[in-house]
């Protein structure tokens, strides 16, 4: 971008237009990784709005990884079914019961360690590390990718961006906040930074956003023709 990226005014923002969604520990509340675990399996291949009703489900009955980790495994099947991509849900069975053998029964708080979990892949790792255990990691979902192609420019199209998004997000992610720092990037992409029409009139990045400056925003993120 032109001007400075600042993430202070993006973290602004999510102060006040966060969504309040159900795995989200209230300001100031210590999160659980537990929580954060579980939204992050669910929402891998689902939507925000048919995670919610799940997610609720799942905490009301196993409010623990010790609880879900001791559970029938068929019983977690069943009350999967919905979510789709079982594999997930067998996933998620191994990963409880791995997290229940370890010392205290505790979550890694590593993005290695966790990334060594059943199910968990580099972007769940990251997400946990930073969002549960105020790690400084870079967390890039589609989202975030909009997000930052677009406030860069960047004409490399995707996938062969990637490597190039991850080093410019992880440029910006702040060692204050980064959990909210990237839950921030993600609700900018669901509400303002939309692929089709975004809103950059009340965007706390309009200024430094090179796409907007160059008028092109809907263009981004560029991708390999098919
Ligand atoms: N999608 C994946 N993880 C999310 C989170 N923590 N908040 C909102 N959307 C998400």
């Amino acid at each position: 971008p032109v001007m400075r990226v600042a993430a202070d005014d993006l973290l602004v923002w999510y102060d006040r237009h966060r969504r309040r969604l159900p795995w989200r520990a209230a300001p100031g509340e210590t999160p659980d990784p537990y929580r954060v675990w579980l939204s992050e399996i669910m929402l891998q291949q689902t939507t925000v709005r048919a995670v919610g009703p799940y997610f609720e489900a799942f905490v009301a009955r196993w409010p623990t990884v010790a609880a879900l980790a001791a559970a029938d495994g068929e019983d977690i099947l069943k009350a999967w079914a919905g979510l789709g991509y079982y594999s997930r849900a067998r996933n998620l069975i191994a990963c409880a019961r791995a997290v229940a053998g370890r010392p205290g029964g505790r979550f890694p708080d590593t993005e290695e360690g966790l990334r060594a979990l059943p199910g968990v892949g580099a972007y769940t790792a990251a997400a946990i590390a930073a969002i549960a255990f105020g790690r400084r990691a870079a967390v890039v979902d589609g989202n975030i990718e909009r997000v930052i192609t677009r406030l860069h420019a960047l004409e490399t199209p995707l996938p062969a961006a990637k490597p190039e998004i991850r080093r410019l997000v992880d440029a910006i992610t702040p060692a204050d906040r980064p959990g909210d720092f990237a839950q921030a990037m993600m609700d900018l992409g669901a509400s303002l930074c939309t692929p089709k029409r975004p809103a950059c009139g009340l965007c706390p990045w309009m200024k430094p956003c090179a796409a907007r400056l160059a008028g092109t925003q809907e263009t981004f993120p560029r991708k390999m023709p098919k």
